[in-house]
């Protein structure tokens, strides 16, 4: 059975203190989950959902909602490319592929050593930077084949 550390389910209570409705608190503790648990299965969001007080349907419905939270198990990296409007016009495709070439993987899928999980993404909210890739909490923005295939040469070396 999963369950949260103790600081966790302090946080938890300290955040349900500071919200005015339990479900106005789901959001970071989702982020917190996905942080503890490295995704949000239906295991976990049933946890959530006891742990805040509100029903398993309402957690599913948010954490399936928003692509910021994984369904399923990602690698160490989870590299995920804009691919919406503004980046697509400044050439996301042309990103995606070649982490696709570089990675050896197509999307939605983990290389076999667990490192780089990649995804296409809806808007990351920094469209005038395009194309923009997040790369676990980082953005790397005005991404070209090159900087792209650079940065997944740094990870690989950490
Ligand atoms: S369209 Fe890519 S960040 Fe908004």
């Amino acid at each position: 059975m999963i369950q949260f550390s103790q600081n966790a389910i302090k946080r938890v209570e300290s955040l349900k203190k500071q919200y005015p409705t339990k479900d106005a608190c789901l959001l970071p503790v989702l982020h917190m989950a996905q942080k503890e648990f490295g995704y949000i299965s239906p295991e976990v969001m049933e946890y959530v959902a006891g742990l805040i007080g509100i029903s398993p349907a309402r957690v599913y419905g948010v954490a399936t909602f928003y692509t910021m939270y994984n369904k399923k198990t990602v690698g160490k990296y989870h590299v995920q490319v804009c691919t919406n409007i503004s980046c697509h016009l400044e050439g996301s495709a042309k990103i995606l592929d070649t982490l696709k070439s570089v990675l050896g993987i197509e999307e939605d899928q983990t290389t076999p050593d667990k490192m780089f999980t990649l995804s296409s993404v809806e808007c990351l909210g920094a469209c005038g930077f395009g194309p923009v890739v997040q790369i676990n909490d980082d953005y790397y923005e005005q991404c070209t084949e090159q900087k792209i295939k650079d940065i997944v040469s740094d990870l690989r070396k950490k």
